[in-house]
């Protein structure tokens, strides 16, 4: 979808659709007064006789409105004007997005951004506006091409505005297609998104874009390194892992780089703990952790941000075999401490300790890893909200802050030291799991241990980052909490 700015007046833009937003109790935004003078006062009896309704979420299209050269308005309501907040105005712009997307429209004009409410400025409203209609257009075509009875995604979204608002607008464009790439790498079969597969997207990625480049390290070098952790989960798949690595640099020389690092288990069977059917079937995106952190660096070297960044996705699919890695085997992590796995299925802390051990090499300012790690971050939080653990409150505060701005929220939970008593092990320097209690905390703390020297920051997203049923999918999270905390970095 291609975004642009468009200042001439609303009433002579062409475009198939005018897209405006209404509140109950709010005065009417200047687009929909504008429109209100040139048809004689329609949408003023519209909102009267409530065939505009100003519900959140809720969406019509208008035909026909006199004075106008775009054939229909979509009327979004955006709900009560004094609860509007950010997250609201997300919800109610995505709306916007499917019922564009539901309609076989291909252009829209859209002037949501014109609702104010809170602190927010014309800017913030625009790149939300913006990134909410392209991530609902989003439609997966790889393995089910476009039909006739097929949605039809808007191919042009113009909004309201001129030059001031073009950063914000550019801003958009480098978000969206960062959330689009993670979306796409997401949803994509395990059959197809392997290790291989994504390490050729990494190599796409350092063709299309300069100040990127790209090193991958195959099995051999990451025996070199003694990654036996990673190894060991590896063992048991016909497909090799692949230690993929992705530089940009954007920042001096001798600035320290924000090191991303990615879970990418392309496929999670569990291996010898093998899982239930059930939980098998959505385990392919058990790589939206490399995903994430591929769209943020996507957008980042979109938006030729000015700063240093290195990607590292641990890209390994955990199965059972005649060769695989067993309950009770002790592994040694690159680092040189001693793993006992008592479960195959924790196979996530395994492939990111060695990634972490090995990333110390870039002298990262920070480290953040993103991982679909647990089931219990579900349990916790649900779909809202990524769990977010760190052994830096501000680097957390940052995190955050950042989600928050954009509306891809993290809630940070506690890594007391009283947990990591859960992984003690008379066999190793550690246990692979740490029982039932707290979950998704001593898998935090299991990867605490390998970031001791760092300012680090784990994100686990196994509730944020996909959705399962339906038209839902990948969501492309955190790409857009993660690229903002870069955009706020290199300011
Ligand atoms: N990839 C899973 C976590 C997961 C579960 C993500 C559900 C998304 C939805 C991870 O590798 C896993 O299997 N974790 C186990 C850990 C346990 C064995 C300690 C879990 O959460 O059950
Ligand atoms: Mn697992
Ligand atoms: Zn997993």
């Amino acid at each position: 979808m291609r975004l642009a700015l468009e200042d001439q007046a609303i009433h002579e833009i062409r475009s198939d659709c005018l897209v405006i937003g209404f509140t109950e109790g709010g005065a009417m935004t200047p687009s929909a007064r504008r429109i209100d003078a040139v048809s004689g006062g329609a949408i003023g009896r519209l909102l009267e006789s409530r065939d505009i309704q100003t519900a959140i979420g809720k969406t019509q299209f208008l035909h026909g409105v006199p004075g106008l050269a775009a054939p229909r308005v979509l009327a979004v309501g955006f709900g009560k004007q004094d609860k509007l907040d950010l997250p609201r105005f997300d919800r109610a712009c995505l709306a916007a997005g499917k019922a564009l997307r539901d309609h076989p429209l291909t252009s829209c004009h859209v002037c949501l951004h014109e609702l104010e409410f809170g602190e927010t400025g014309p800017a913030q409203r625009l790149r939300q506006a913006a990134l909410a209609i392209h991530r609902a257009n989003y439609l997966y075509t790889v393995t089910k091409p476009l039909k006739e009875d097929s949605p039809v995604p808007v191919a042009t979204a113009t909004f309201q505005g001129g030059a001031s608002l073009q950063t914000a607008l550019d801003q958009a464009t480098g978000f969206a297609l960062g959330y689009e790439k993670a979306k796409i790498l997401g949803d994509l079969p395990p059959n197809i998104c392997n290790p291989a597969y994504l390490a050729q997207e990494a190599a796409a990625i350092a063709e299309q874009f300069t100040r990127v480049e790209l090193e991958v390290l195959e099995e051999e070098d990451m025996a070199g390194l003694g990654m036996d952790a990673l190894l060991g989960v590896s063992r048991g798949s016909a497909n090799r892992a692949r230690l993929i690595v992705l530089t940009y640099a954007g920042g001096a020389k001798d600035q320290r780089p924000v090191v991303l690092v990615g879970k990418g288990i392309t496929f999670d069977s569990g291996g010898l703990s093998l899982k239930t059917g059930e939980n098998m079937m959505q385990m392919k995106y058990d790589m939206c952790g490399a995903a994430g952190v591929i769209g943020a660096f996507v957008a980042c070297a979109r938006m030729q941000l000015a700063l240093n960044v290195v990607c590292v996705v641990a890209a390994v699919e955990n199965m059972p075999d005649g060769d695989a890695y067993r309950p009770g085997d002790v592994l040694t992590s690159m680092s040189g401490k001693t793993i006992e796995v008592l479960n195959t299925d924790a196979e996530g802390r395994l492939i990111l300790c060695d990634a972490l051990t090995y990333s110390e090499r870039f002298q990262p300012e920070v480290i953040i890893d993103v991982a679909t790690l647990t089931g219990a971050c579900v349990v916790a939080l649900g779909h809202h909200a990524s769990g977010l653990m760190s052994n830096d409150d501000r680097l957390a505060a940052e995190l955050l802050a950042a989600g928050d701005s954009v509306v891809d929220r993290a809630w940070r939970l506690p890594l007391w030291e009283e947990y990591q008593t859960q992984l003690d092990s008379p066999f190793a320097d550690m246990k692979n799991v740490g029982g039932m209690p707290a979950g998704v905390l001593t898998a935090g703390c299991f990867l605490s241990r390998f970031a001791e020297e760092q300012r680090w920051a784990h994100l686990d997203i196994a509730g944020s980052a996909w959705k399962w049923g339906g038209d839902d999918g990948a969501t492309g999270r955190p790409v857009g909490l993660l690229t903002q905390f870069l955009i706020n970095r290199a300011a």
